[in-house]
């Protein structure tokens, strides 16, 4: 990523102009309009929720944060009705960020929120339909993989309109512990992980290095092991903390970065939640891989040379989610 968020009054790197519209008001889809608002590159942000003045209130704190922050991004909070009133305020988005469901609690699997998040997510997407059907949809709630099948379907987008958010997350995680175990800048880290947003989560460590060294030549395998795992768990670990939620800074920073890449055409690639349809020899599922992203979804797929384990683990982690997709469609 060769853009930096553009604050404190600086110029724009993009031209301003488009509308985002993040569906779902709570701490990952609030944290998340506050950023795509501070890129400073749309004309305006639209954060929508079921909960009655939440955002409009939160709309209106983030746009008295623009003279000190300096941007022009115009944020706009609209409450939605169950029968889907308010949803006009999306009209015309040109990508949609879809963070609507429940949050795990202690103890819970990102599976464990399933039946309830399906429910809310079909009713979402039904509304993107009608008031945005040119939009790309960036999916992040939870179960991550069934979700994002669970748009498409629902949709009837073509494939590559839909995408979702988990692998920018999960490889900010394994960087972010590479970094702290070496005691090196986050910014010499490279990590990549793929497969899906669980249990099934692939790390690569064959594209892993530090300042280009690879990382298997400054740490022991199983202690890239216990940094994989701990990656793994990296939300579990954070909802145990909070108790109350889960993890936003992080996600809504990954999700953010990805609709920008859309914004900015520029064909930035990025792991994702994408439609793999042949690549690495699994066909017709949604699954974590690196796509390159335009302002029309995922322009392809990017295949990269895998070890055998790695693409052992990936297919693996392609049966896995399939099986699950296919439940999640009768939901
Ligand atoms: C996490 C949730 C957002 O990984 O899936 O923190």
């Amino acid at each position: 990523m060769s853009h930096s968020a553009s604050q404190g009054g600086q110029p724009p790197t993009t031209p301003r102009g488009g509308k985002v519209a993040v569906i779902g008001a709570g701490f990952y889809g609030s944290t998340t309009a506050q950023r795509l608002a501070e890129y400073d590159i749309f004309d305006e942000v639209v954060l929508t929720d079921i909960i009655e003045g939440k955002p409009e209130g939160l709309a209106l704190d983030m746009n008295q944060s623009r003279p000190v922050e300096g941007f022009e991004t115009k944020v706009t909070g609209q409450t939605t009705g169950a029968d889907g009133g308010g949803y006009e305020a999306i009209a015309g988005a040109d990508i949609v960020v879809i963070t609507a469901g429940l949050a795990r609690k202690p103890g819970m699997s990102r599976m464990d929120l399933i039946e309830v998040n399906a429910k809310i997510v079909r009713n979402v997407v039904e509304n993107v339909v009608k008031h945005a059907p040119e939009a790309v949809l960036i999916v992040v709630s939870n179960p991550l993989d069934e979700m994002t099948a669970l748009a498409a379907k629902v949709s009837g987008f073509p494939s590559a309109r839909v995408m979702g958010q988990a692998g920018m997350l999960d490889t900010a995680r394994f960087s972010n512990f590479v970094a702290e175990k070496l005691g090196v800048p986050v910014g010499s880290v490279r990590t990549l992980t793929l497969g899906s947003h669980g249990d099934t989560m692939v790390p690569v460590p064959s594209a892993c290095s530090v300042n280009g060294k690879p990382l298997a030549e400054l740490l022991p395998a199983e202690e890239i092991e216990a940094l994989v795992q701990r990656t793994r768990n990296g939300g579990g670990e954070i909802v145990a903390l909070l108790k109350t939620g889960s993890a936003y800074y992080a996600p809504s920073a990954a999700a953010a970065r990805m609709a920008r890449a859309v914004a900015e055409d520029a064909g930035a690639v990025m792991p994702v939640c994408a439609w793999v349809d042949g690549q690495y020899g699994i066909d017709g599922v949604y699954l974590g891989v690196e796509a390159e992203i335009g302002s029309a979804g995922v322009r392809r797929v990017v295949e990269r040379d895998l070890s055998e384990a790695e693409l052992a683990a990936l297919r693996a982690a392609a049966e896995a989610v399939r099986a699950k997709q296919a439940d999640v469609a009768s939901l």
